[in-house]
């Protein structure tokens, strides 16, 4: 049997690797207990006569191309790459008729059609030393999730330096402007501009707060000092504050359902995540906020016992289409100012917590944002 050409494309048994590999190198692999489809890089594979004779799960998934279209089909045309000039890679480095010596083509950034980018090396398996290619072997690795966390870095800074230029214009402008001509305004405009630079000021302050907490929760260092919480008592804390600034008290409607378990959480964190979400339902939505504390299953497997908590209101509520996108840093539906950042940070606690969080319609028709914690006693209690 002559390897490589055995196994007609596209059927079953060219899907199976092993199959598809002449037994010798079959030892190899499977000496190991592992099969090309266990690699977690894309291996390609061509013969002596540069038919594809191994097309691994992980180069399915890189290439978006199945294996049994690709087994047997010369190389260029399974693997039809092009540097970033565009131009043909297989034309260009030639594996079976460039110099006899070459053994390898380094780590390149190459394309696929369609714009994919991929890092591909490549192996020429020689029978003997200057001896004809035996083997084309080609590693595929795929460059969309470091792309994909570069772009959102640098998205994430022209972001935040947008941010950071409005509120800030407004300070400079205001204060040159009382600085140059302050004789000339009254008390009551001079107040109203001292007022606009305070707010903005106030709004820098917070918004570098978000981002310090959004750093923190994205490279894991979100440390939570935990204490047993009492967490209806933290949200009549919330609703007492906006009805001492002036929201009236029968806006809010707290249930708390007893008994409930104990609950062992950052109390600051926790704060912070009621604020936010509590914040939201008085400045997105609209008629009475309720929220319901209620025992729950606990998100993490295996533990019985957690604390739900439930914050709904009337308004308007998320839009179906952009409920996968309410927890995303940036994410703003409404004009009515806001970061983006406050339901990320949220999702990012609640988390850190090993808890869940979820938005919803609520029966009053608005949003309805419930997250659940564990109990996570710590262990000297248990
Ligand atoms: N209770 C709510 N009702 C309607 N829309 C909401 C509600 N809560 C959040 N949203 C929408 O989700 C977006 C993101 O919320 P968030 O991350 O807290 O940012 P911000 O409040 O700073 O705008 C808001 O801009 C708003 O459009
Ligand atoms: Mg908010």
């Amino acid at each position: 049997m002559s390897v490589g050409t055995s196994s007609a494309p596209g059927s079953r048994e060219a899907r199976r690797a092993p199959a598809s590999r002449p037994p010798g190198e079959r030892a190899d692999l499977a000496g190991l207990g592992i099969d090309p489809d266990d690699l977690p890089d894309g291996l390609v594979v061509a013969d002596e006569h540069g038919r594809v004779i191994c097309f691994n799960a992980a180069a399915e998934r890189v290439t978006a191309r199945r294996a049994a279209d690709a087994l047997g089909e010369p190389l260029e045309r399974a693997l039809p790459l092009e540097d970033l000039e565009g131009r043909r890679w297989w034309q260009l480095t030639d594996p079976y008729g460039g110099l006899a010596i070459r053994v390898r083509q380094p780590e390149r950034n190459l394309l696929l059609p369609g714009g994919r980018e991929v890092l591909v090396s490549a192996r020429y398996v020689r029978v003997r030393p200057t001896g004809p290619v035996h083997r084309v072997v080609v590693t595929l690795r795929d460059t969309e999730a470091r792309r994909r966390t570069e772009r959102s870095h640098a998205e994430l800074i022209a972001t935040v330096a947008h941010e950071l230029r409005s509120p800030l214009t407004s300070v400079k402008g205001f204060t040159a402007t009382l600085l140059a001509k302050w004789a000339r305004f009254t008390d009551d405009q001079k107040r109203l501009m001292l007022e606009t630079v305070d707010a903005d000021a106030d709004r820098v302050t917070r918004l570098i707060a978000e981002l310090l907490d959004i750093s923190r929760i994205d490279s894991g260092r979100l440390e939570l000092r935990r204490q047993r919480v009492d967490i209806g008592a933290a949200v009549g804390r919330h609703i007492q504050a906006y009805v001492a600034a002036g929201q009236p008290a029968d806006r809010f409607l707290l249930r708390v359902q007893q008994p409930l378990p104990d609950l062992w959480a950052d109390p600051d964190k926790i704060d912070q995540v009621l604020s936010n979400l509590i914040e939201n339902a008085v400045r997105h939505g609209e008629g009475t906020v309720t929220i319901d504390v209620t025992p729950a299953a606990s998100p993490r497997e295996g533990e019985d016992a957690g604390t739900s908590v439930t914050v709904s209101d009337e308004g308007p509520g998320i839009p179906e289409e952009s409920m996968n996108r309410v927890f995303t840093r940036f994410w703003r539906g409404s004009k009515r100012g806001g970061t983006g950042l406050g339901l990320y940070i949220v999702k990012g606690i609640v988390e850190a917590h090993g808890g869940t969080i979820t938005v919803g319609r609520a029966p009053g028709g608005g949003a309805e944002f419930r997250f659940t914690l564990p109990v996570a006693a710590p262990a000297f209690l248990a």
